[in-house]
């Protein structure tokens, strides 16, 4: 039996990279899952793929009206909803002295709001049955900072504190909330962040990618099945009194630094 049988999940930014995978994985776990994209066409093709466990609707995560429809969507079509992933996201790769608020504002209503209106969005269903599970994305820049991506860095920071203040609210309602923090790097990974990085690169800016330092995995990066197994993990049963915390999925990136070493 899967580890999600039975259950209705909802993935935003599932179109692609991590989300899609999460998707793909909850559906060979028994979920019926919706994948929430503003991707049409990228999204429709994956749920396709995906086969009867699953179903596309658009969903700007920054729009109360698309969550409103998405919540009709789901319900007409799988029923209440169990597990809400909270993975899309967007990068701005610039700069301080470069900032544009209007470009700060629209990375934080993606990012920081989308997840909130998420959230009350969905509470009502698991309150009325006393369990659910909202995992939501947050990254290593939301345990430290990073050069270049202050405003990205901030927004992470900022869902990890919500995780923890929402965690402690639903608790009561038996509704768990946690943070998936990875690290990516690998093209595979990081289709979004690299998109960002080449378009700046190209209209001219001094900018390369220096990477993270991956040793102490071997130099290996993440894979999208590395998150996605976490996120299953929170949002099955297997979670059951997983609530408030983070998940570090980095290859022990945020656990110190190597001084010395053995051949
Ligand atoms: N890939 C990495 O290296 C990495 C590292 C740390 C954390 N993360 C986090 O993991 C999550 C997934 O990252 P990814 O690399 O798969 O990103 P990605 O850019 O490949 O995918 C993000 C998805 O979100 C969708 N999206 C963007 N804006 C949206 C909106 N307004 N409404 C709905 N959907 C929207 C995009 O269309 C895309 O399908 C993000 O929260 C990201 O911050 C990623």
């Amino acid at each position: 039996m899967g580890r999600l049988e039975g259950k209705v999940a909802i993935v935003t930014g599932a179109a692609r990279g991590t989300g899609a995978e999460a998707a793909r994985l909850f559906v060979e776990e028994g979920a019926q899952v919706c994948i929430a994209d503003i991707l049409d066409e990228r999204g429709e093709a994956h749920a396709a793929e995906l086969g009867a466990g699953a179903f596309f609707q658009h969903l700007d995560v920054r729009r109360e009206e698309d969550w409103a429809a998405l919540l009709e969507a789901v319900h007409a079509r799988f029923g209440p909803v169990d597990v809400l992933v909270n993975n899309a996201a967007i990068l701005d790769v610039r700069p301080i002295a470069e900032l544009d608020p209007e470009t700060v504002r629209n990375l934080l209503d993606v990012n920081l709001v989308g997840p909130m209106i998420g959230t009350r969005a969905v509470m009502a269903d698991m309150a009325a049955r006393g369990a659910g599970s909202i995992v939501n994305l947050g990254s290593i820049d939301a345990m430290e900072g990073m050069g270049w991506v202050a405003p990205y860095s901030a927004s992470k920071w900022g869902l990890r504190g919500f995780t923890k203040s929402a965690a402690l609210e639903l608790g009561q309602k038996g509704i768990r909330v946690n943070l998936v923090c990875p690290a990516g790097g690998s093209a595979e990974l990081s289709e979004g962040f690299r998109k960002n990085l080449m378009e700046r690169i190209e209209a001219g800016e001094k900018l390369s990618l220096k990477g993270i330092d991956h040793a102490v995995m071997g130099g290996r990066h993440a894979k999208p099945r590395d998150i996605a197994n976490v996120i299953l993990f929170l949002a099955s049963d297997d979670a059951g009194f997983c609530n408030g915390a983070e998940y570090m999925v980095d290859g022990g990136h945020t656990a110190g630094h190597i001084w010395f070493a053995t051949e």
